[in-house]
C-alpha cells in the first residue's frame, strides 16, 4: 500500500486528492454542493450533501488513481471549520441542516453573553470571541429551537459535530465519535490550555456535554471505514481543521513561521509553538497542532472576504468574465487614482470583529472604471493582510517580522502577491506544491501509517517556486496604508 487519500471537505466544495508515498498528488475530484440561504445573514449547508460529495469524490480519486482501493493505505481528513452539526446517534439523521461558519444568526446570543460579562472567560479558556463564527453560539441555538432537542441531548441520544466528526462517523459507519484538537479548538467549548472540553463554558451555554465527540491527536487513529464503501477497510489516520492543515501542508512547525491561504476568505495563522499567546489586539489563539500528545499553538487571524472579492467583480459588477483576467485589468489601472475598495460585505472579521459593517468604496473620480475597481479589489486583500500582520507583530513582537508563506486560489497572482509583499514590507515565498491543505491532511495520515516521515524531514521537502521581494518605497507604503485605515475607520462610522 503505497497512497495515501486526502479528504478536503470545503464551504463551497468536496475535494478528494491521491498522493503517492512521496506525497506528489497524482489523481483528484471536486464537486460543489448547494449553498442554503434561509434568512438575511444565515448560511446552511445539508449534511447529507457533504457526505454524499464527500463518498462520490473519494471514491472518484480512487477510481482516477487507476490503482484501486488496495493501495491506499490511509486517510486523512481536513474540513471546513467551525460549521455545525448535531444528529441521531441511532439513526445517523440530522436533526437539522449544518449551520455553517460565516451563519451570523447567533449574534444576539453573542451580544447577551457579552453583555452579561463571560467574554472575558471564554477568550482566556477558548483563546477566541464571542462571535457568531465560532460553533458554540450555534449549538446552542439549535437546542434552544428544535423542540426537545436537549432533553434528547442530556439522555445521550444526539451527537454534535464539526464537519471532521460527521464525515467519520459516516466514513465508520456510526462506530468513532470523534475529533482533532485544531477542531475542537474553534468550538467555543474547548479549554485549549487543559485540551479538555470545558464544563463551565458548557453548563453556560446549556450544552450537556454527552454531545461532545472525543478529542484525538492529528495523526492519530479514528477507525476504518465501513467496507461497503471502497470494497475494504482503509485507516483514517490523520484529521485537521483546513487552516491548520494548510499550516502543516506549508511546514510552518517552527515558532514565528506564518502563512496565509486566499481562498473565499483569508487565513493568516502564525505558529507560536508552545506558547500560548493571548492576543491583545482580537486575533484568535488557537491550536495549530496536536501531535505526539505535544500541542502547539498559532494566533491566527481571519478576514472574510478575500478571493470573494473577485467573484464579486464577475458575477455582481460582472466587470470580468473569470478570475484570471483580474490581473491585466489592475495592470491596466490608472496610478494618478487611488481608489479603495473595503470588501466588508458581511462585516469586518479581525482584527475589527464588527459583524455590522458594510462594503464602502472612496476615492471614486469620474475617471474611475472597471480597471480602478479591480485595481482596488486585489489590493483590499493586501491591506487587510497588513491588518493581521500589524496585530500578530503587536501581539508577539519582533519574532513575527519573517516571511509570509502563501497558498490558495489567490496566491497565483503575481501581482497580487507583489503588492502584498510590498505593502508588508516582508517577503512573500509562495511554495510549490500550492494545495498544501489536502498536502497537510496526507502528511499526517501518511505520517502515522509510517509512509512519511516526521515533521522535521517532512519540511526539508517544502520547496520554493517564487520569492515576492518588496521593492515599494517606505514611504509610498505606509502613505497607502495610513490611507486604507482611514477608510476602514469611515467604514466602521458609517455602520
Ligand atoms: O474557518 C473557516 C474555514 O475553515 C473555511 O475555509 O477554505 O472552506 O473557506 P474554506
Amino acid at each position: 500500500m503505497t497512497h495515501i487519500l486526502a479528504i478536503d471537505q470545503g464551504t463551497t466544495s468536496s475535494r478528494a486528492i491521491l498522493f503517492d508515498a512521496e506525497l506528489r498528488p497524482v489523481a483528484s475530484a471536486q464537486e460543489e454542493f448547494p449553498q442554503h440561504y434561509p434568512a438575511s445573514g444565515w448560511v446552511e449547508h445539508d449534511p447529507a450533501d457533504l457526505w454524499a460529495t464527500t463518498a462520490a469524490t473519494a471514491r472518484a480519486a480512487i477510481e482516477r488513481g487507476g490503482l484501486g482501493a488496495g493501495a491506499v493505505s490511509a486517510i486523512g481528513i481536513t474540513n471546513q471549520r467551525e460549521t455545525t452539526l448535531l444528529w441521531d446517534r441511532a439513526t445517523g439523521q440530522p436533526l437539522h441542516n449544518a449551520i455553517v461558519w460565516q451563519d451570523r444568526r447567533t449574534a444576539p446570543i453573542c451580544e447577551r453573553l457579552r453583555a452579561a460579562g463571560h467574554e472575558a472567560l471564554i477568550t482566556a479558556r477558548t483563546g477566541l470571541l464571542l462571535d457568531p463564527y465560532f460553533s458554540g453560539t450555534k449549538l446552542k441555538w439549535l437546542l434552544d429551537t428544535i423542540p426537545g432537542a436537549r432533553e434528547r441531548a442530556r439522555s445521550g441520544e444526539l451527537a454534535f459535530g464539526t464537519v471532521d466528526s460527521w464525515l467519520i462517523w459516516n466514513l465508520t459507519g456510526g462506530k468513532v465519535h470523534a475529533t482533532d484538537a485544531t477542531n475542537a479548538s474553534r468550538t467555543l467549548l474547548y479549554d485549549i490550555g487543559a485540551n479538555r472540553w470545558d464544563a463551565d463554558i458548557c453548563a453556560l451555554l446549556d450544552i450537556p456535554m454527552a454531545l461532545l465527540p472525543e478529542v484525538r491527536d492529528c495523526a492519530d487513529d479514528f477507525g476504518t471505514t465501513r467496507p461497503d464503501l471502497f470494497g475494504r477497510e482503509i485507516p483514517i489516520l490523520g484529521v485537521a481543521g483546513d487552516q491548520q492543515a494548510a499550516a502543516m501542508g506549508q511546514a510552518c512547525f517552527q515558532p514565528g513561521m506564518m502563512k496565509s491561504t486566499y481562498g473565499t476568505g483569508c487565513f493568516a495563522l502564525l505558529n507560536t509553538g508552545a506558547d500560548r499567546v493571548p492576543s491583545t489586539n482580537r486575533l484568535l489563539t488557537t491550536i495549530a497542532s496536536r501531535l505526539d500528545g505535544k500541542t502547539s499553538y498559532a494566533l491566527e487571524g481571519s478576514i472574510f472576504i478575500a478571493g470573494a472579492v473577485v467573484q464579486w467583480l464577475r458575477d455582481g459588477l460582472k466587470i470580468i468574465r473569470s478570475a484570471p483576467e483580474t490581473q491585466p485589468l489592475a495592470e491596466s489601472a490608472d496610478p494618478s487614482q487611488e481608489v479603495i475598495l473595503v470588501p466588508a460585505f458581511t462585516g469586518l472579521g479581525a482584527p475589527y470583529w464588527r459583524p455590522e459593517c458594510r462594503g464602502a468604496i472612496f476615492g471614486l473620480t469620474r475617471n474611475s472604471g472597471p480597471a480602478e475597481l479591480a485595481r482596488a479589489a486585489l489590493e483590499s486583500v493586501g491591506y487587510q493582510t497588513r491588518d493581521l500582520l500589524e496585530a500578530m507583530r503587536s501581539d508577539w513582537g519582533a519574532a513575527a517580522d519573517g516571511v509570509l508563506r502563501v497558498d490558495g486560489g489567490m496566491a497565483a497572482s503575481d501581482w497580487a502577491m507583489q503588492f502584498l509583499a510590498d505593502l508588508l514590507g516582508a517577503p512573500v515565498d509562495r511554495p510549490v506544491v500550492t494545495e498544501t491543505t489536502a498536502l497537510g491532511a496526507a502528511w499526517l495520515a501518511g505520517w502515522r501509517a509510517g509512509l512519511c516521515p516526521g515533521p522535521e524531514d517532512f519540511a526539508k521537502g517544502w520547496a520554493l517556486e517564487h520569492r515576492f521581494t518588496p521593492t515599494m518605497a517606505p514611504d509610498q507604503r505606509e502613505e497607502k496604508y495610513a490611507r486604507w485605515s482611514r477608510a476602514v475607520a469611515a467604514t466602521i462610522a458609517a455602520a
